[in-house]
C-alpha cells in the first residue's frame, strides 16, 4: 500500500516538474521573441537647439521626469535593481564617457529611444519608460535632449542586463513593463508646444507622468511593481479632492500629507515632484481636482 502511494506521489511530482519546466521554457521563448523583434519606425526629426536657456529648461525636465532615479544625476547610469529572482537591471550611461551610449549617438537616435523606446538596431530598449516620454511635446523633448547632449562625459561601464527566473515569468505574463516599444503608438504625432499656464489643460499634460503609477484614470490601485505599496487615488474622489492647493504643494514637496502621513520617497517619489515649479503644481492640482 505504502509503496503504491509513494509511487503515485513521485509520479505526480514528476509530471508537475515537467509541466513547470515546459511553462518556464515557453515564457523564456516568449520573452526572447519580444526582445529580438525589430521595429521599423519612421522617426520624425525635430530641431534640437543648443542655447543655454534651452539646456537649463531641459535640466528641469530631466529633474521632474525622474530620469535621475534610474540614470543618475550625472547621467552616468546605474544599476537600479539587482535581485537574484527578478534580475539585474541597469540604466544606460547617457554620456560620451567610457561605457556611455552618446559617443556615436545622433539626434535621430535620441528621438528613436525617447519616442519609440528603440535602440539603434530597431530592437526595443528594456524597462526604459519611453511609453510615458513619447507623450512629451516637441519643446520639452528638444530641451531634454539638448540638456543630455550638453552634459560632461562620465566613465561608467555597466553590467549586462539579466533577467532572473521570476523576472522571466513575470515578463512572459506581461506583468513587468519590460518592452516599452510594444506599448507605444509609433504613429503618434506630438504637438509642438502645449501652452504653459495655470490651467487644467496644462495640468493634464503634466499628469501623464503620474499615470504610470496612479493609472490612466488617476484612481490608483495595485502597484506597478509586483508586491509594491498600493497607489493612492489622486483624483477628486481621493484625499486630494479635500486638500487645499497649499496642502497639495506641501505633500508633493515634502511627502507630508494633511492626514499626517509621511510618504516614503521609494513609494511616492516626492524628491522628484519637489522639483516642479509653483505654476506646474498649481496646474496639476487644477486638473486632478477636475477628475
Ligand atoms: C525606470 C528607470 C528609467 C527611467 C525613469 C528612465 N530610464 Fe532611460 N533607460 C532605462 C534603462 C533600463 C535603459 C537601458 C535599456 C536597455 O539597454 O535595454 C535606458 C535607456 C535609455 C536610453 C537609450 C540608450 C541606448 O542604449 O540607446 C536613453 C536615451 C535614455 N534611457 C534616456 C532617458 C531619459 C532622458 C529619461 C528621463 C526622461 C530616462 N531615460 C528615464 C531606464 C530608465
Ligand atoms: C513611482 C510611482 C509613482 C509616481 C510616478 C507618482 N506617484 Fe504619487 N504615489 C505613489 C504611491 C505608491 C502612493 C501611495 C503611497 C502611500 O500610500 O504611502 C502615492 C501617493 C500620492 C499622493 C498622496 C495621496 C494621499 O491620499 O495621501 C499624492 C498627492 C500623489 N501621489 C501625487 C502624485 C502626482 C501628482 C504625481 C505625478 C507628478 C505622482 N504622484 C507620481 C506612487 C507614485
Amino acid at each position: 500500500m505504502l509503496r503504491k502511494i509513494l509511487k503515485w506521489t513521485s509520479g505526480v511530482i514528476g509530471v508537475l516538474l515537467a509541466a513547470l519546466a515546459i511553462f518556464y521554457f515557453v515564457m523564456r521563448m516568449r520573452v526572447n521573441g519580444k526582445r529580438d523583434k525589430i521595429y521599423d519606425v519612421e522617426v520624425r526629426m525635430i530641431d534640437i537647439p543648443s542655447d543655454s536657456a534651452t539646456i537649463a529648461y531641459g535640466a528641469h525636465i530631466y529633474a521632474i521626469k525622474g530620469c535621475s532615479d534610474c540614470h543618475g544625476a550625472n547621467l552616468g547610469g546605474k544599476v537600479f535593481l539587482d535581485d537574484p529572482m527578478i534580475g539585474l537591471l541597469a540604466a544606460a550611461n547617457l554620456t560620451k564617457g567610457k561605457g556611455g551610449i552618446a559617443k556615436d549617438y545622433s539626434d535621430r537616435d535620441w528621438l528613436r529611444a525617447m519616442r519609440h523606446g528603440l535602440r539603434k538596431d530597431g530592437r526595443s530598449l528594456l524597462v526604459m519608460p519611453s511609453y510615458e516620454f513619447c507623450q512629451f511635446d516637441d519643446h520639452d523633448m528638444a530641451s531634454l535632449i539638448a540638456f543630455c547632449k550638453s552634459q560632461p562625459a562620465v566613465d561608467n561601464e555597466l553590467p549586462v542586463f539579466h533577467l532572473g527566473p521570476l523576472g522571466t515569468v513575470l515578463a512572459g505574463l506581461g506583468q513587468l513593463p519590460l518592452i516599452p516599444a510594444e506599448k507605444i503608438d509609433h504613429h503618434m504625432k506630438q504637438t509642438a508646444k502645449v501652452e504653459r499656464a495655470v490651467t487644467a489643460r496644462y495640468g493634464q499634460y503634466l499628469a501623464a507622468s503620474c499615470s504610470g503609477c496612479h493609472k490612466p484614470d488617476y484612481k490608483g490601485g495595485d502597484s506597478p511593481i509586483p508586491g509594491g505599496t498600493p497607489v493612492a487615488d489622486i483624483s477628486a474622489t481621493g484625499n486630494v479632492g479635500k486638500w487645499t492647493l497649499q496642502q497639495f504643494v506641501t505633500a508633493l514637496r515634502t511627502g507630508n500629507t494633511p492626514e499626517g502621513k509621511q510618504l516614503k520617497n521609494e513609494d511616492m517619489p516626492w524628491k522628484m515632484t519637489n522639483n516642479y515649479t509653483d505654476e506646474e503644481l498649481h496646474a496639476l492640482f487644477l486638473y486632478l481636482k477636475s477628475i
